[in-house]
């Protein structure tokens, strides 16, 4: 036995320990990553003396959060979006501010290669319930000049507050589309309501026992891809959404929140996917980039 070898191991010393292990690190970045994970989760063990059972609760949580998932849900995502923690990469992501408008999650419904559509197309591939709305889009570079050639992803939620990956459909309420030289991208669709986070996991019951919000104001997904700048993923919110205090995902910022016009039929040009409709949501949005 060396002196080396504590009779009683101290809180303080099993955290100094764990660390002198990483200490030939090939990879300095992850071994840094590494590191302070260490650090935190030994201070969150100590600051609430985790139980062997609580551990073990937590570990057939985390367990059923990856068994839950699979290519097309990511219970992993709604765990990190509901921990502030996809919030705080945005957060962080954005220290030097690359872009004017504010970046904010992704989310999981996100899939890439969404359908290349023309502007001022419907994003509907089935009859969907719903108030029709013409979103009207800009991209602009800072001195407000407008940005021609970026390429604009958008997908929303139906009215039920189901995406099409959820309701087990064919792809639907999504398109990638182009900004012209005015900078203008547009497309129709219906007008998107507040929804609950999916609520078929094993993230919900525990959230429900902490009593946090469920459900996220009414809002779209964009994610705008400026030729040779990079990428901007965020969200448009509309303004007198009763959620948009109490976002469980905190992803609301007051430049996110769109203009939104009710427009009577007749009363002017609309793209024809919804110019048969009495009233239309008429959604404009600047992003800048
Ligand atoms: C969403 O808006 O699609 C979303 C974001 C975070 C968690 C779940 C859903
Ligand atoms: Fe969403």
């Amino acid at each position: 036995m060396t002196n080396d070898v504590p009779k009683r191991l101290q809180e303080p010393d099993l955290t100094a320990q764990t660390l002198n292990r990483f200490d030939k690190p090939s990879d300095l970045r992850l071994t840094e990553i590494m590191q302070a994970l260490v650090k935190h989760s030994h201070a969150f063990v100590r600051d609430v003396g985790l139980t062997h059972r609580e551990w073990q609760d937590g570990i057939a949580f985390l367990r059923s959060v990856a068994d839950f998932s699979d290519d097309k849900r990511n219970e992993v995502i709604l765990l990190s979006d509901h921990l502030g923690i996809s919030a705080m990469v945005d957060l962080v992501s954005d220290r030097e501010k690359t872009t004017e408008t504010s970046a904010t999650g992704l989310g999981p419904f996100y899939i890439p290669d969404q359908p290349v559509l023309e502007n001022d197309s419907s994003i509907l591939t089935s009859d969907v319930p719903g108030i029709p709305m013409w979103f009207e889009g800009r991209v602009e570079h800072a001195d407000g000049a407008p940005f021609e050639g970026c390429i604009v992803e958008v997908w929303q939620a139906h009215e039920d507050g189901l995406y099409d990956l959820q309701a087990g459909e064919a792809i639907n309420m999504r398109g990638t589309f182009k900004t012209d030289a005015q900078g203008r991208f547009g497309f129709t669709a219906v007008y998107p309501k507040g929804y609950p986070l999916p609520p078929d996991g094993p993230v919900k019951p525990v959230m429900d026992k902490v009593k946090s919000a469920f459900m996220r104001p009414a809002h779209i997904h964009t994610l705008v891809r400026p030729p040779e700048r990079p990428p901007l993923v965020t969200h448009v919110f509309l303004p007198s959404d009763p959620y948009l205090d109490n976002d469980p995902v905190m992803g609301v910022r007051a430049d996110l929140m769109a203009q939104v016009v009710d427009v009577s039929k007749g009363a002017e040009r609309v793209p024809k996917t919804v110019a048969q409709a009495e009233l239309i949501k008429k959604v404009r949005y600047t992003f800048v980039v």
